[in-house]
């Protein structure tokens, strides 16, 4: 049912509202990342409703409410959807979102367990705020109507809207890696939470190796459950129910990448573009301010590039874009601090009176603006030191309508599954090798390039956001038919 209304949660709106105080009014603009980018579209298309929260405190729109909600009507109904928003008090941002959501789940998930603060107080709130999406839920849905929950956020949905009433199938769609054993056991609360996972109908995950790490963690930690693995899907069972588990590699509107690339604007905007930045060639990394991104360690593959290879200044410059992200966690505070001192010395140790190596801007750009970059760019240096999948390396590959830019890529992407043979594969980790593949990027012949981008955008073409979610949505009407969506 390709085009069936759909219900998803997931813990942001796709908007940002903010209360203009000089104005007196409400304004939202588009919230970041992943999710939003691979939800608002499949939303868009189908209709439906999407449950979740506006990204500001409460306490905020005290006495404002009504308008609050009126503006994100309005906005919804220009999207094409229903929007209803979950509102969160600064406790319950400062405990579920910062907290247990941004300084657990992420980095654990992530396989950074020396970042996490595993505060009880942050499960605590944590288990409430699912609750209460969970509530809001169950006063918008229709008896029987199958729901799709998203990420790590909210884990604890199916678990608590059971206690509710007698929903429909519920899915859940896990955007971030699953961590390895090893790292999931330091949990404190790891069998709560494996419990509220087996309490859905359907599980989704980015990759194998998720899959694997997350039966791995039931076998070990649920020694009640029975894992059936069948020719086509794989059945966890438990106190008599079944849960299917699946692999949904994530995707992008492949087609409204590859129409902006083509229009007025942007080729005005690259107009621009080569007169600022110059005859350069360009390197373009894009990503929300984190340290999973490997933001350090790609400056300093960039400069490990600049001095085994001198020939290249004033040749090639790196532009990067951070999108700001979580600025009350402070594991991102000082993230910011080091990026500026780092960018800072780089460009100050090779910069020469009519060349500057990096351009590093930390701010939000509209979608043109986006869109331009990514033709523009000759390399697309995308290396995470680990990602659930990594949408921008997708979007570079859409919007490169000339087919002339290489990728670079981590080994540590899900997209590597999907890109292995076509993109430059590195290890963040490992500099010099880095600076070594964004070398071979740089002189690589157009043939090759062609070649290579040719069959990047094929894939992302085919296996397109909409190819994703109908690969779900039928798993989720159907979940004992599930056919994996990986390839
Ligand atoms: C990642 C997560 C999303 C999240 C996004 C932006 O892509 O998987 O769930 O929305 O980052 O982060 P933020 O904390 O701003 O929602």
């Amino acid at each position: 049912p390709d085009n069936q209304e759909l219900t998803i949660v997931s813990n942001r709106l796709p908007i940002v509202m903010n209360f203009d105080e000089q104005n007196r009014q409400w304004n939202g603009k588009p919230g970041s990342g992943g999710l939003v980018s691979a939800m608002n579209p499949i939303l868009q298309s189908r209709g439906g409703t999407w449950v979740g929260w506006p990204g500001m405190v409460a306490e905020k729109a005290e006495g404002y409410e009504q308008s609050l909600r009126e503006v994100i009507e309005d906005i919804g109904q220009e999207a094409g959807y229903k929007l209803e928003p979950v509102m969160l008090s600064s406790e319950e941002v400062e405990g579920y979102y910062g907290g247990f959501a941004n300084s657990v789940l992420w980095p654990l998930f992530h396989g950074f367990p020396n970042r996490c603060d595993f505060k009880p107080e942050f499960w605590e709130q944590y288990v409430e705020v699912n609750e209460k999406f969970a509530a809001g839920l169950a006063n918008t849905m229709e008896p029987g109507q199958p729901i799709w929950v998203h990420d790590y956020h909210l884990i604890g949905v199916a678990e608590k809207l059971r206690q509710f009433g007698s929903p429909g199938n519920i899915g859940y769609f896990l955007h971030i890696p699953f961590p390895a054993l090893e790292n999931y056991v330091k949990l404190p609360w790891r069998a709560d939470l494996m419990r509220a996972l087996l309490a859905y109908d359907l599980l989704g995950f980015q990759s194998g190796r998720d899959k694997r790490n997350f039966l791995e963690c039931v076998e070990r930690l649920m020694p009640q459950t029975n894992i059936v693995h069948g020719d086509t899907t794989t059945t966890v069972e438990v106190q008599g129910e079944k849960v299917i588990v699946g692999v949904f590699p994530i995707s992008i509107d492949f087609d409204d990448f590859n129409e902006r690339a083509q229009s007025r604007e942007v080729e005005s905007r690259m107009e621009r573009m080569r007169e600022e930045l110059g005859p350069y060639k360009m390197l373009l990394g894009i990503d929300r301010l984190d340290y999973t991104k490997g933001l350090l360690e790609r400056f300093y593959a960039f400069e490990e590039l600049l001095s085994r290879h001198p020939d290249l200044c004033e040749e090639v410059v790196f532009f990067q874009l951070v999108v700001p992200s979580r600025e009350s966690v402070p594991e991102y505070q000082a993230l910011k601090r080091e990026i500026d001192r780092i960018v800072g010395r780089i460009n100050g140790r090779f910069s020469t009176s009519k060349w500057q190596p990096i351009h590093y801007l930390y701010n939000t750009v509209d979608i043109a603006e986006l869109t331009a970059l990514y033709r523009h760019a000759s390399v697309g240096v995308v290396t995470p030191l680990c990602d659930g999948m990594n949408l921008v390396s997708k979007e570079f590959c859409a919007s490169q309508v000339d087919e002339s830019g290489v990728l670079i890529l981590s080994e540590f992407a899900g997209a590597a599954d999907e890109f292995h043979e076509d993109a430059l594969l590195v290890n963040p980790y490992d500099t010099v090798s880095t600076a070594e593949a964004i070398y071979e990027a740089v002189m690589m012949d157009e043939k090759e390039r062609r070649k290579r981008m040719r069959r990047l955008r094929h894939e992302v073409q085919t296996h397109n956001v909409y190819w994703w979610a109908n690969q779900f949505v039928d798993s989720l009407h159907e979940p004992s038919t599930l056919v994996e969506a990986s390839k």
